[in-house]
Parts: structure tokens; sequence; C-alpha cells
């Protein structure tokens, strides 16, 4: 049994798309186990970049397997954009396999997550308006439709319509918008069914059994562990479980699959939306990190918050996933700075903390405790080798390990897979 876990750190965009089209060739499965096209997952190889939403990372390599599996919410046009997006650049998604028990996002989910959105006000979450909680809340509720669903037209009518009758009260009488026709939605949708259901298999099934064949699988996250419905930020994240955790839910493998799983984490930190940031830059400093480090959303194109890296959230992640690696990204976007700080831990009202604090309103309060290093002052996205960086650039890499209590074994110096220098991680 070998699986490996790869996930975010953070609060998503940590470079999981990189890291995990960087590892992939040592793996037979690359499996998305939550969210849908929230995501946004970007893969750059020579003049190729692919900004992936739905897809597992690991398309570009013909002999690995993609699968999507029931943990996560499925757009079907996004889908089928992507795969032709994909066929168009060369990358065949034949072998692509999608779980029936994945739910759909229908067009009453992506309508209810914007009004919603709009009657939140001053206090919305700034979602990717993708329809990402709405379908999630139906799959809690026991009214989804599920990718399975579209194998039986007149299952999937009799759901349609179910589903729509609650769906249009609250979207005519609450929101006041305009209700959505059943009929339309059948027919369109039973068109692109034609499409996505030979993709549907017992995904589970086909995990479990080639794990017991000795196949490799990693699990690719999306989003990060600050984002994650239990573990993150409350209510400020996203409706699924980013963590490690989700990879068991979300694929039906048993936990003794996993055996490495690997945080990946930005050498500072951002964040898309609202919610609380405790080492956030509102000055010059971040802004030359959202314009060096190109920080805007792969999805909505919005600009990213930037701050300091912070090891309070970065020894959280490695608590609740069970972090055994670390990998840093884009440590080369710090080259611009004679100094970088590291938020160590936080003061709230006059106490230190140097973990997460469980309340919402006191993480609200957080005051930010830095440590001070020296900057490397150099442009480090060519060097391949640990011994080659500067050593200011090694020492802070060394103290946010110590930091985190997890060995950094990757690091992360460019987009490219080749911008990358290997520091005693092993694939099984
Ligand atoms: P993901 O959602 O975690 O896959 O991350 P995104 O793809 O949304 O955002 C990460 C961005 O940083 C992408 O544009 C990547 O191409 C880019 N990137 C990844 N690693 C590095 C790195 O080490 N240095 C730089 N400069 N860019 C990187
Ligand atoms: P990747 O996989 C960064 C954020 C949204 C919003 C919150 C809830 O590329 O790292 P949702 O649409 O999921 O209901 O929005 O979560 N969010 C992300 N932020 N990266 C992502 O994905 C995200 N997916 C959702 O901005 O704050
Ligand atoms: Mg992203």
């Amino acid at each position: 049994m070998a699986g490996t876990v790869l996930v975010g750190a953070q609060w998503g965009d940590e470079g999981k798309g990189k890291i995990t089209d960087l590892i992939a060739p040592d793996f037979d499965y690359v499996v998305r186990y939550q969210g849908g096209n929230n995501a946004g997952h970007t893969v750059v190889h020579g003049d190729i970049t692919l900004a992936l939403h739905l897809v597992p990372s690991g398309i570009m390599y013909p002999q690995v397997i993609p699968v999507i599996a029931n943990g996560c919410v499925l757009d079907l046009k996004v889908l089928l954009k992507e795969i032709d997006t994909l066929a168009a650049a060369g990358f065949s998604t034949d072998r692509l396999q999608i779980s029936g028990n994945a739910h759909i996002i229908m067009p009453w989910h992506i309508a209810l997550d914007g009004a919603s959105e709009i009657q939140r006000g001053a206090s919305e979450i700034g979602t990717t308006r993708r329809g990402i909680g709405p379908t999630y809340e139906h799959k809690a509720a026991r009214n989804g439709i599920r990718m399975q669903d579209l194998l039986d037209p007149n299952l999937f009518r009799a759901k349609v319509a179910a589903s729509l009758e609650t769906a249009n009260a609250i979207l005519t009488n609450l929101y006041e918008e305009e209700p959505i026709d059943a009929d339309m939605v059948c027919a369109e949708y039973l068109e692109m069914a034609t499409r996505v259901t030979p993709y549907i298999t017992d995904t589970a099934l086909l995990l479990n059994s080639e794990l017991a064949a000795g196949r490799k699988v990693l699990f690719e996250g999306a989003q990060g562990t600050l984002l994650d419905i239990d573990h993150g930020t409350y209510p400020y994240v996203t409706s699924s479980n980013c963590t490690a955790g989700g990879a068991i839910t979300g694929t039906g493998v048993g936990p003794m699959a996993v055996k490495k799983i690997l945080g990946v984490a930005k050498a500072y930190i951002t964040r898309v939306g609202s919610g609380p940031f405790p080492t956030e830059l509102d000055d010059d400093i971040g802004a030359k990190m959202v314009e060096i480090g190109g920080e805007f959303g792969t999805t909505t194109g919005r600009m990213r918050r930037c701050g300091w890296h912070d090891s309070v959230i970065t020894r959280y992640a490695a608590m609740v996933n069970g972090l055994t690696d670390l990998c840093i990204t884009k440590l080369d976007v710090l080259g611009f700075l004679d100094k970088i700080k590291i938020c160590v831990a936080y003061e709230i009202d006059g106490q230190s903390y140097t973990t997460l604090p469980g309340s919402q309103s006191l993480l609200e309060r957080a005051v930010p405790v830095y440590e001070e290093m020296p900057g490397w002052e150099t442009d480090i996205s060519a060097v391949k080798r640990y011994e080659d960086l500067p050593i200011e650039a090694r020492n802070y890499l060394e103290r946010l390990e110590e930091l985190a209590g997890v060995p950094v074994t990757i690091v992360s110096v460019g987009p490219e897979r080749g911008q990358t220098i290997m520091r005693g991680w092993q694939s099984l």
C-alpha cells in the first residue's frame, strides 16, 4: 500500500499543481479527492502552461492515470472545456476515471452561491462563486445529484425536478432571482452526459485494488489547510475537507494506505477572499510580493493578499495533517528583501500563542510576533543544489523547518519543473 497525500499547508495556491506535476512520474495514479473548480493548479513545462481546475495535475504524463474521486464536486461544463483544452494542447484525457458518487454542481448551485454572497454584504466569504458551497450543502442534505444519476435519464429528471422545487423557491422568494427551468437543464445535462459517462467508474474499488497490487497513488489536495471546513478559519473557508483526512473519506481508501504526507507552503503566505490574516502586509513589501510572485488567482484573477510566512500556521498544518515532509515554494520571490520576517507566535490580549487559537474572535485579534533574518538579495531561480543557495536562504529555510517541526525535503525556486531543489524527498 503506497499512498502519498500532497496538501496545501496555508490558504491555498501554495504551488500544489507544480509540485504534483514534479513528483507525478513516480506514481501510477494522481487523484483529486475534494473541492471542484474553485481550485486553480498551475503546471508549467517549457512553453506549456496549464491552469487545471478539475483534472489532476499528473495529466502531462501519459503513464499516469488521473482520477476524480467521490469527495469532489464537478461542473460538467468546466470539465468538458478542460478536457477540450487539454486535447488541443496535445494531452489526452482518455484514461480519466471519475467516481459515480461525485456530486454535480448544477446551475442553481452557482446561482445560490452568488446570491448568498450578495446577501452577506460586508461579511461575504469571498467565494469563487463556482457553486461549491451549495453543492456540498445539498450533498449533506441528501438531495444532491451525482455523476451516476446521469446514467439513468428518468432518475436524473426526477432528481432535477425535486432539487429545483426548493432551489427555485429560495432563488425567487428569498433572493428575488429568476427561477431555473428544469426541462432546459435536463436537455443540456443529458446531452453532456453522453460525453462524461464513459469516464464513470467505481473509483474506490479501483484505487483499493490497485493499491493492494502495489501501485503507487498520489492524492492531490486542493485549497489548503486553513480553508478546510473543520480545521480552517471558519466561516472563511471552503466547504470540503482539504486536509489529509479528506483523502480518506474523499476516495474510500483506508488510512493505513497513506504512508507520506507532503505539505506545500510558500516562503511567505497568501490568501484570496475574506477572513483573518495575522501577518498580512498592507504596504510596499506586500505589493512587491504580489508583483514579483504574480499573486493573482488562477481561477478568479483576484489579487491575492500577501504576508510574511506564518510558522504558527505551518506548525498547525503539520499537526492536523500529520505532515511527514514539507515543501517550501516561491523562495525566489523573496530575493528583493534585505530583511525577512517570520511569524513565530501570536500575542492575543497579552498572552503568547505558539499554536493557532481555536476561537475565531481570538484569531481576529492576533498580533504577530516576528523574528527577523537577513535576506539574500540575489536571484536564486537557477539554483539546482541546496548547497549552492546563499547561506542566508539556507538559514531561512532551516529556521522555517525548525519552527514547523517537519523536514523541508523540496524547495521550489521558480514555476518550472526544473526550478526545484530536492533535499531528501523520496517518493515511496
Ligand atoms: P496551487 O493552487 O497550489 O496549485 O497554486 P497556483 O497554481 O494557484 O499558484 C501558484 C503560482 O505560483 C502559479 O502561478 C505557479 O506557476 C507559481 N509557482 C509555483 N512555484 C513557484 C516558485 O517556486 N516560484 C515562483 N516564482 N512561482 C512559482
Ligand atoms: P487552490 O486549489 C485559494 C477560497 C475562496 C474563498 C473560500 C471559499 O487553487 O489552492 P469557495 O468558492 O471554495 O466556496 O470559496 O475559499 N478558495 C481558494 N483560495 N486557492 C484555492 O484553490 C481556493 N479555492 C477556494 O477565495 O475565500
Ligand atoms: Mg490555485
